[in-house]
């Protein structure tokens, strides 16, 4: 038997205590498709309403308007839905527990005073005329602060932008830009693995370039009291600001489809998308899935291992495990440090109920061997999760066996920046898993695989995924450019939502995410648009034309591989494959360091001059025997060329 055909059933003992069981999922989902509104209706009432929605469902997916609103006359309050209402109940529980890069720093935050502490940031941010619809840029290490950030902008109406740490000034510059954001929030340093990073120069240097005079204030968390320029007038420091304030604080009636944040994500085109999702079908969605995919029980510790700044943050690690109550561990390093027991020490010293985390993680830490785990006996864990790429079945048997002990469950969890929240999983207690498929759909969710005429294919068979009806998470424009959301995910196939990847169902029913079909790769589950990486590469004086593709990596899923043409006067060296590859990582982030880059004299094109990159991602492959129809090249001999200069990765 192959690993792909292995099954591992439900457990009973599991499935006895779980939320849902084979029977309760397969009732819930078919009645969330036949009536989404009173589906939905019901399950709203887990929320804490000022108004009570009685509008439930306004969704069009048509090419021409797009139109998504759930809940559209409800009223409630994010942050008072993750924080106020379990005051009563749990005030004294840890809502987040925070653990450092350091394994001597630890803190915990009960309920209560995660809400004293938000307040008084919302009081901070009142004072620094901050106002209900303003943006607020978050540019943060993983502590806790950005957690209270991003909850004391949806307590008082401010929509949040969360910047990865990892990105260039320059990435952030543009997205300061485009969100008009009067505020930025940053710290002085951040700390992973040991390594300083310099967040606050990093914005010092965002706010250099054209068009970011729009912000008014940097507000400075003192992390490592590393030093730092000071810009008198606009930079305030968070502890002055903050600590005085009065620590209640009033929560803004907000409408459920007010905006609650902006993420950017990267396209196969253009710019970032600034992905606008909003407050109440949002929250439910993330809540929802939250409890039943991790089948979190009360009381227990949770761990996400994922960044805020990325989506699988804000829903997992934030607001899905706040609003129900939960405890979420925050972890601020890498699981590589200072030694690569460090996960597993951490599930123990937390006593992780639930582990969710990605197949690069899981594969880095495989590549050590077994042992890398003998520092610790997990015995706390009931539930794994993964998320980012898809996991090959060799990461998910030793993520079973090595971390979980061949004791829990693993949910594969396919979605996207745009779903805000899980489509795509196993419900732990409910469906028997095969390693390397996400499953079955969510309650609500309506995937459809489909030809590249968009015709939908029945059955066992393979497609391009796409969802055929509005979920409550969903996002609903592109900030400020519906034209570009409608343009983006709604005109390759009339009235359905296209996501990117394709996929292949199973004689079972069973979803098997093969990766994304546009010109988007994905990094250790970072996604990245093959055109920015491109745009920047070309921006070098050296650079004639460059094309970016991704190809197999043992360890990250996809790894960057760059085709470059030099301009006339320009040779090829080691030392400008090295001034490149910094090029790209200041311009990006270290995230979108080339892996590899090929001279090629000149690129494969069609006579209409349109690159042809299946060529080119065969090559980086090594997969050279089958080149494919290579008839409509404009000149065939190139591609001889670059596979006998092909870079041998090893
Ligand atoms: C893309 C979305 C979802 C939060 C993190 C990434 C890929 C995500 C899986 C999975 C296979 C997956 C897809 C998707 N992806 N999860 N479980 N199996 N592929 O969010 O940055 O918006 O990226 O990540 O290709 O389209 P994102």
């Amino acid at each position: 038997m192959t690993e792909q055909q292995r099954v591992h059933p439900v457990s009973e003992a599991f499935a006895a205590n779980a939320w849902a069981d084979k029977e309760k999922y397969l009732s819930m989902y078919q009645q969330s498709v036949d009536d989404p509104e009173g589906f939905w209706a019901e399950q709203a009432k887990r929320l804490d309403w000022i108004t009570a929605p009685t509008k439930i469902k306004h969704t069009v997916f048509d090419t021409h308007s797009v139109d998504i609103r759930w809940f559209e006359d409800g009223e409630l309050n994010v942050s008072a839905n993750c924080l106020d209402r379990h005051l009563a109940s749990r005030g004294d529980q840890p809502a987040i527990i925070w653990e450092g890069d350091d394994p001597g720093e630890s803190k915990t935050y009960t309920y209560r005073e995660l809400h004293a502490r938000t307040c008084q940031l919302a009081n901070a941010f009142k004072e620094l005329g901050v106002k209900k619809g303003d943006t607020v840029t978050l540019y943060m290490p993983m502590i806790p602060e950005a957690a209270m950030a991003m909850l004391a902008c949806a307590r008082i109406g401010a929509i949040h932008s969360v910047v990865f740490g990892g990105f260039s000034p320059d990435a952030l510059a543009q997205r300061v830009i485009d969100a008009q954001s009067r505020l930025v929030i940053t710290a002085d340093e951040s700390v992973r693995g040991g390594k300083r990073v310099p967040l606050k120069d990093n914005v010092d240097a965002a706010l250099t370039r054209d068009g970011t005079d729009v912000v008014d204030n940097v507000l400075v968390v003192k992390r490592t009291g590393g030093d730092i320029d000071w810009h008198d007038g606009r930079d305030v420091w968070y502890h002055e600001t903050v600590d005085g304030q009065a620590e209640t604080c009033p929560a803004e009636t907000m409408n459920a489809e007010d905006p609650l944040f902006i993420l950017y994500t990267s396209g196969s085109t253009g710019t970032p998308k600034g992905l606008k999702h909003t407050s109440g079908g949002y929250l439910l969605h993330a809540a929802m899935t939250h409890q039943y995919v991790f089948d979190y029980k009360d009381g227990e510790v949770y761990w996400c291992s994922a960044d805020v700044g990325w989506v699988t943050g804000h829903s997992y690690i934030v607001y899905g495990p706040l609003a129900n109550g939960a405890t979420t561990l925050m972890f601020e390093g890498v699981p590589s440090y200072p030694s690569h027991g460090r996960l597993g020490e951490v599930i123990d010293k937390h006593n992780v109920a639930i582990l969710y985390t990605s197949p690069t993680a899981i594969r880095a830490l495989m590549a050590h061997g077994d042992d890398v785990m003998d520092s610790s006996k997990r015995d706390s864990l009931r539930v794994l999760g993964s998320v980012g790429e898809p996991i090959n079945p060799e990461a998910w048997e030793w993520f079973y066996r090595v971390i979980g002990n061949s004791k829990c469950p693993i949910v594969d969890t396919w979605w996207q920046t745009e779903t805000g929240g899980i489509m795509i999983a196993p419900l732990p207690g409910a469906i028997d898993l095969k390693p390397g498929s996400a499953t079955r759909p969510f309650f609500g969710v309506l995937p459809a695989l489909v030809d590249s005429e968009g015709n939908i294919l029945e059955g066992a068979t393979e497609g391009n995924l796409v969802i055929l009806d509005s979920w409550p998470g969903q996002a609903r424009s592109i900030w400020k450019n519906h034209d570009r959301f409608i343009q983006t995910y709604f005109s390759t196939y009339k009235g359905m939502y296209f996501t990117g990847d394709g996929c292949r169902r199973d004689e079972d029913g069973y979803y098997w995410i093969t990766g994304r079909v546009d010109d988007v790769i994905n990094v250790s589950g970072h996604r990245m648009g093959t055109a920015e990486i491109e745009s920047s590469l070309v921006a070098h004086e050296a650079v004639a034309e460059a094309a970016v593709v991704g190809y197999p990596h043992d360890i990250k899923g996809q790894g960057i591989y760059i085709y470059v043409t030099l301009g006339d006067e320009y040779e090829p060296s080691d030392a400008l494959k090295k001034e490149l590859t910094q090029w790209v990582r200041k311009d990006i982030g270290p995230i979108a360091s080339p892996d590899v880059i090929q001279w090629a004299p000149s690129l494969p094109k069609t006579r209409s001059g349109k690159i042809m990159r299946r060529i080119l991602r065969k090559i980086a492959a090594n997969e050279t025997e089958g080149l494919g129809d290579t008839s409509t090249l404009a000149d065939p001999s190139v591609v001889e060329d670059l596979i006998d200069n092909r870079v041998n990765r090893g």
